[in-house]
């Protein structure tokens, strides 16, 4: 997966831009406020997604305009390819001159990873970032899983709104069984997926945190479920029935289904600590760059094409040694990299350097 070309006319503050990138590393500097972000960002919308900073499409057109257009050259499937993205209240895509039915189809043909300060969060907040994060990055890895989430998720908002009519009409809980087995039969679907990836996900994070931390500390990952769950996955779907028989007049108080994958977590510990409540600054932001890179790499896996890695803001809080690991050990899949400071960037080997000033990009 390779870049070669990115244009962006009246998108924020890049009124107009050319951005022709190398092969390996780029990295663009600027002062606050000048359109970095913008620019990782313009390039990650080209992988079918919504912008990482939970923009709507709106707002990333510049202020005044009626619409916005991002063109990209790039080489994937080994030939180059041509995509345009014309964004207004909404986005579409033509790829190779064929206009695509939905952003969604994008995806697979251009991928990349990114690493922006939102996704500290990772590490920082409650279960819900961390579920978010084992979901998206496998439904990158295996796209049948949006259909098996998108099941259980509808079932599950199906089980707790009879929940709460069942309160009243207690004649409903007939068909609450009925949900039950559903979302039982689902909800096992949704743990073998997530079980599965974080078994492929755990040694390469922590390869990639021992690389970071000089081997000085140790990162670990446990996938902790709101139900016991025994080795038999075959078990599974039986385990959550129960769970849900257990928990039912718990549910019918609540009005709400109190167990089952969208209460799990993913643990993230650094050296046997939860990292969320004993790691430090530069810990937590290197467990989530290895989590992201880590995640990148079973990406190679899959696709066999080396994913774009846009890391926005990713040095501030590291310290020389951890920079100089990021830098040798992405160096090489396409990289680029936001920083108001260029000191840390100097040992770079090769690569290429980018300067921008009001939206406008001067090469170096
Ligand atoms: N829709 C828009 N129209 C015009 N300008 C916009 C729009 N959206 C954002 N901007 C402006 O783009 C500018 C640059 O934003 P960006 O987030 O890329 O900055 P940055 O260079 O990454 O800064 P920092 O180092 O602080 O992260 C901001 O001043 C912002 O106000
Ligand atoms: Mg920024």
């Amino acid at each position: 997966m390779l870049v070669k070309q990115l244009t962006a006319e009246h998108f924020r503050n890049l009124q107009t831009l050319c951005l022709q990138p190398c092969e390996g590393c780029n990295v663009i500097v600027g002062q606050n406020a000048q359109g970095k972000t913008n620019i990782l960002e313009a390039i990650w919308l080209f992988t079918g997604s919504k912008s990482f900073r939970g923009a709507k499409d709106r707002e990333l057109v510049e202020l005044d305009r009626p619409e916005a257009l991002l063109s990209m050259d790039f080489t994937a499937a080994g030939r180059e390819q041509k995509a345009e993205l014309h964004i207004d209240k909404g986005r579409s895509f033509t790829l190779n001159g064929i206009r695509l039915a939905s952003p969604a189809k994008m995806a697979g043909h251009f991928c990349g990873i990114v690493f922006s300060p939102v996704h500290l969060q990772l590490v920082k907040d409650g279960p819900e970032a961390r579920r978010r994060f084992l979901d998206a990055a496998y439904c990158q890895h295996r796209p049948g899983y949006v259909t098996v989430l998108g099941t259980y998720l509808r079932l599950l908002q199906q089980r707790n709104a009879l929940l709460k009519d069942a309160r009243f009409h207690r004649d409903l809980e007939g068909l609450l069984d009925v949900f039950s087995e559903k979302l039982a039969a689902a909800g096992a679907q949704v743990w073998a997926a997530r079980q599965a990836y974080v078994r492929s996900l755990t040694p390469v994070a922590a390869e990639i945190y021992g690389g970071i931390s000089a081997e000085k500390e140790k990162m670990t990952l446990q996938y902790r479920s709101s139900v016991a769950l025994p080795p038999q996955e075959e078990q599974w779907q039986a385990c959550f029935l129960q769970a849900l028989a257990d928990n039912r007049e718990q549910d019918l108080a609540c009005g709400s289904t109190g167990v089952g994958p969208h209460r799990d977590d993913l643990e993230i510990q650094i050296d046997a600590m939860p990292a969320r409540t004993y790691a430090s600054q530069g810990q937590q932001r290197s467990a989530v760059l290895a989590l992201k890179l880590a995640e990148a790499s079973l990406l190679q896996q899959t696709t066999k094409e080396k994913p774009v890695a846009l890391l926005d803001d990713v040095m501030s809080e590291l310290d020389p040694a951890r920079q100089e690991y990021i830098l040798n050990h992405i160096l090489d899949w396409q990289v680029f990299i936001t920083c108001c400071d260029p000191g840390p960037l100097l040992r770079m080997k090769s690569g290429q350097q980018f300067r921008i000033r009001q939206g406008r990009l001067l090469r170096e």
